[in-house]
C-alpha cells in the first residue's frame, strides 16, 4: 500500500513530450508572436480565481488550460524585440537542462548528495573566475537565483570579513545609479539610513571619485568606520562602469571592501570592447554577474564570485548536528557552506551544458554583436532628425527621445510625448519599450542584449514610434 500518485509510464512520456514539443514549438516560432501582452487583475482573477480542487482533473486539461491561458497572458521576455528593463534571451539547450535538473529534482547543497553537482559547480565557477582574471585556487563562488540575491550574499560577506560582529559605525558608500537590489541588499542587514552614502554621479553616470574621496575623509573625522564601495560594471539604465581601477586604489588605500555589481554588465568582458570598458574588474573583492541575463542562460541564476573562498565559509558556515554526516572534507566543497540556501537547484547544469554544446565562442561571438548591434543604433539614431540621444551605446544599452528639429515644446511637453510614444508602443504588443528617468528627463531606453534581435528589428521598431509620435503631435495640433 503507498499514497503514490504519479502517471503510469507511458502517460508520463507522453504528457512529457507534449511538453518538449511545445516549449520547441515556441522557440521556433517565438518572432511570429507579439512580445507584450496585458491583463487587469479583474480579468486575471474572472480566468484563474478558485477554491483549491478536491477532486483530480485530468492532466492534459490542466495543461491545455495552462497553454491557452498563463502562457498567453505572460510577456515573451527572449522575444527579439523585447527591448526593455534587462531582457531574457536565455538559450534551448539550457531550458532543457533545467528541465533534466528538476525531472531528477537533484539536490545541490552538499557534496556527499550530490558530488557531480557540487564538482560541476566548481568546475563553472572556475571558468567564470578565469574570464573575470580572479585567482582560481584561491578564489571561489556560488550560483544564486540572481542578482539580488548574489548582491545580498556579497554583502553579508562584505560586512562580516571587515566589521565582523559589531557594524554600529559602519558606513557603505555607492552611487545613484546603483541597481536597488543593493539599497535592499543594504536594508535586509540592517543598517540604518545614516550608514548609507549614496553619492550623486558625473555627467555620463560614473561615481564622482572627488566626492567619494571626500565622503570617505569625512566619515573618518567623525570617528565612523568605511567599510564597503559598491561599484556598478554596467549601470541598468546607461551601461555606464564607474572607474573601476580608481576606485580599486581607494579601496585598497582605504581598507575598503569593493564589490562589483556585473549582474548585467559583466558579461560583457566576452568582447574585446567590453572587457576595456570593464578594465580593473579583476580587483573587485566581489563580483556580482548574472547569468540569467547576457550569459543567456533562463531563469533563474546569479553568481557571486570572491577573491577568496574562505570568505563565504567565513561567513556563512553552520555545523548543525543533523548535517554531520554529510560535511565531508575540505576539498569536497558543501555549497550550503558558501551562502545563503541550504536546499539549493541544480544550477550549474544549464550553464555547464550550454557553454559545453554551444562553445564559448559561440557567447563570445554574440555579446560582441549585441554591443555592435547598439552602435548601429547609436549611428542611425545620430542621423536622424527626430531622435536624440540621452547616453550613448555602452554594453548594449542605448537611451535615446524623440524631440524633433523644430519642435518648440517645453521640457515637460517633451517629457509627456516620450511617455505617450513608449505607452502606445506597449499597447500595440509589438515591442517591449518603457521609458527611465536620466537627468530628469523622460527616455526610451533599449537593452540590446538579444542576440536574435536584428538592425531590421529596430527599424521597425522605430518606425512605430515615428509613427505613433506623429499620430500625437497630430492629435495636439
Ligand atoms: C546592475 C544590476 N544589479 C542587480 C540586478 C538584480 O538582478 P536580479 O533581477 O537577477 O535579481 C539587476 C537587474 O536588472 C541589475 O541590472
Amino acid at each position: 500500500m503507498s499514497a503514490h500518485f504519479d502517471l503510469p509510464l507511458e502517460e508520463m512520456k507522453a504528457y512529457g513530450y507534449k511538453i518538449v514539443d511545445l516549449i520547441a514549438e515556441h522557440w521556433a516560432t517565438m518572432e511570429e508572436k507579439k512580445p507584450v501582452t496585458s491583463a487587469t487583475r479583474e480579468e486575471m482573477d474572472s480566468i484563474f480565481l478558485q477554491e483549491a480542487p478536491e477532486k483530480a482533473t485530468p492532466a492534459n486539461e490542466v495543461l491545455d488550460f495552462v497553454m491557452d491561458n498563463v502562457m498567453k497572458y505572460s510577456n515573451v521576455i527572449s522575444h527579439p524585440k523585447s527591448y526593455s528593463f534587462v531582457p531574457g534571451p536565455s538559450n534551448f539547450v539550457s531550458t532543457m537542462a533545467d528541465s533534466l535538473a528538476t525531472g531528477f529534482n537533484i539536490f545541490s547543497g552538499g557534496w556527499i548528495v550530490s558530488p557531480a553537482a557540487a564538482e560541476l559547480e566548481i568546475v563553472t565557477m572556475n571558468w567564470l573566475l578565469k574570464m573575470f582574471n580572479f585567482p582560481v585556487k584561491k578564489g571561489g563562488g556560488i550560483f544564486t537565483s540572481g542578482g539580488s540575491m548574489a548582491n545580498l550574499t556579497a554583502l553579508v560577506t562584505a560586512r562580516r570579513i571587515k566589521c565582523g560582529d559589531d557594524f554600529s559605525k559602519a558606513v557603505i558608500y555607492l552611487s545613484d545609479q546603483a541597481h536597488s537590489s543593493n539599497i535592499k541588499a543594504i536594508r535586509v542587514l540592517g543598517f540604518k539610513k545614516e550608514q548609507i552614502r549614496i553619492l550623486p554621479t558625473d555627467i555620463e553616470f560614473r561615481i564622482s571619485i572627488n566626492k567619494l574621496k571626500n565622503a570617505i575623509a569625512k566619515d573618518r573625522l567623525e570617528g565612523l568606520q568605511p567599510f564597503c564601495f559598491i561599484a556598478s560594471a554596467g549601470t541598468t539604465n546607461t551601461g555606464t562602469v564607474d572607474p573601476l581601477d580608481e576606485i580599486a586604489d581607494i579601496c585598497e588605500e582605504e581598507n575598503l571592501w569593493f564589490h562589483v555589481d556585473g549582474a548585467y554588465g559583466g558579461a560583457g568582458i566576452l568582447s574585446k570592447k567590453g572587457a576595456r570598458a570593464l578594465r580593473g574588474i579583476e580587483r573587485a573583492d566581489s563580483l556580482t554577474v548574472d547569468p540569467h541575463k547576457w550569459f543567456f542562460q533562463p531563469y533563474e541564476i546569479g553568481c557571486l564570485l570572491v577573491k577568496d573562498s574562505s570568505w563565504l565559509s567565513n561567513t556563512f558556515s553552520e555545523k548543525p548536528e543533523y548535517l554531520r554526516d554529510i560535511e565531508g572534507n575540505e576539498s569536497e566543497i558543501n555549497f550550503y557552506d558558501y551562502g545563503i540556501q541550504l536546499t539549493r537547484r541544480f544550477r550549474a547544469l544549464k550553464f555547464y551544458m550550454s557553454i559545453k554544446t554551444y562553445g564559448l565562442e559561440t557567447f563570445k561571438k554574440a555579446v560582441t554583436y549585441n554591443i555592435d548591434l547598439a552602435e548601429e543604433v547609436e549611428r542611425m539614431l545620430r542621423k536622424s532628425r527626430n531622435w536624440e540621444i540621452i547616453s550613448p551605446a555602452t554594453l548594449a544599452v542605448i537611451n535615446y527621445r524623440y524631440n524633433p528639429i523644430g519642435l518648440n515644446y517645453s521640457e515637460k511637453e517633451i517629457d509627456a510625448l516620450n511617455q505617450e510614444i513608449s505607452k502606445r508602443v506597449m499597447e500595440s504588443k509589438e515591442a517591449l519599450l518603457v521609458t527611465t528617468i536620466l537627468n530628469k528627463q523622460v527616455v526610451l531606453r533599449m537593452c540590446l542584449i538579444n542576440p536574435k534581435t536584428t538592425i531590421e528589428d529596430v527599424r521597425e521598431t522605430f518606425l512605430l514610434c515615428n509613427k505613433f509620435a506623429e499620430e500625437i503631435l497630430a492629435e495636439k495640433k
